[in-house]
């Protein structure tokens, strides 16, 4: 845990704890940027971003790549837009690419039952892409109710509601440059 998060913690007490704190999340997505363009080479995969959640993690991400690749983004939501998920989720921004024959990798912040993800592969799927895969920077393995195949993991993390680095509550906490829990 770096100084800077240590004094973003003690100035609100609304956060309980660290997760995961921002120098372990750096070395993880640089990491993954590496592996990615290891697996992909110049085969010029277009990256998925959803939002609003998964903004930091690409912009982290694309700067650890040495590839070419494009980016292109798309906002689903939850209809009741709660902090549980329905699997009933509403395109509220669609892509600009055709991802027709393209390889595309989503760059998702966090899979929990899995119900978002496994609607969004079912209807990138029908645009047929040469290859369509999964880059989660966390994964709360231990809630999932529909399986999907995670092909990049970040980190495994327990059943506890997280927020930071670009994941919010009710809209807030997205700057914090850690992952942290609230305090219940
Ligand atoms: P799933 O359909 O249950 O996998 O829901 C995934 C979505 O729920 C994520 O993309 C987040 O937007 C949201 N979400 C799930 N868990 C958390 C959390 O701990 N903090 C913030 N958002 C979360
Ligand atoms: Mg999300």
């Amino acid at each position: 845990m770096s100084y800077d998060d240590a004094e973003l913690v003690r100035r609100d007490p609304l956060i309980e704890k660290i997760l995961i704190g921002s120098d372990e999340l750096q070395k993880r997505v640089t990491q993954l940027g590496i592996e990615i363009s290891r697996d992909y080479g110049d085969s010029l995969p277009i990256l998925v971003n959803i939002l609003k959640g998964g903004y930091m993690f690409l912009a982290d991400l694309t700067r650890a790549m040495s590839i070419h690749h494009e980016i292109d983004f798309m906002a689903i939501s939850s209809y009741n837009g709660g902090t549980e998920s329905t699997g009933v989720v509403k395109i509220e921004k669609d892509l600009k690419s055709v991802i027709t024959g393209r390889d595309v990798l989503i760059v998702e912040d966090i899979i929990d039952t899995g119900l978002t993800l496994s609607h969004l592969l079912e209807l990138l799927g029908t645009r047929n892409p040469r290859s369509l895969r999964i880059c989660a920077l966390l994964d709360k393995t231990s809630r999932r109710i529909k399986d999907v195949p995670v092909d990049y993991r970040g980190f495994e993390i327990p059943d506890e509601f997280v927020i930071g680095y670009g994941l919010d509550y009710d809209e807030k906490y997205r700057n914090l440059p850690f992952i942290g829990v609230l305090r219940p």
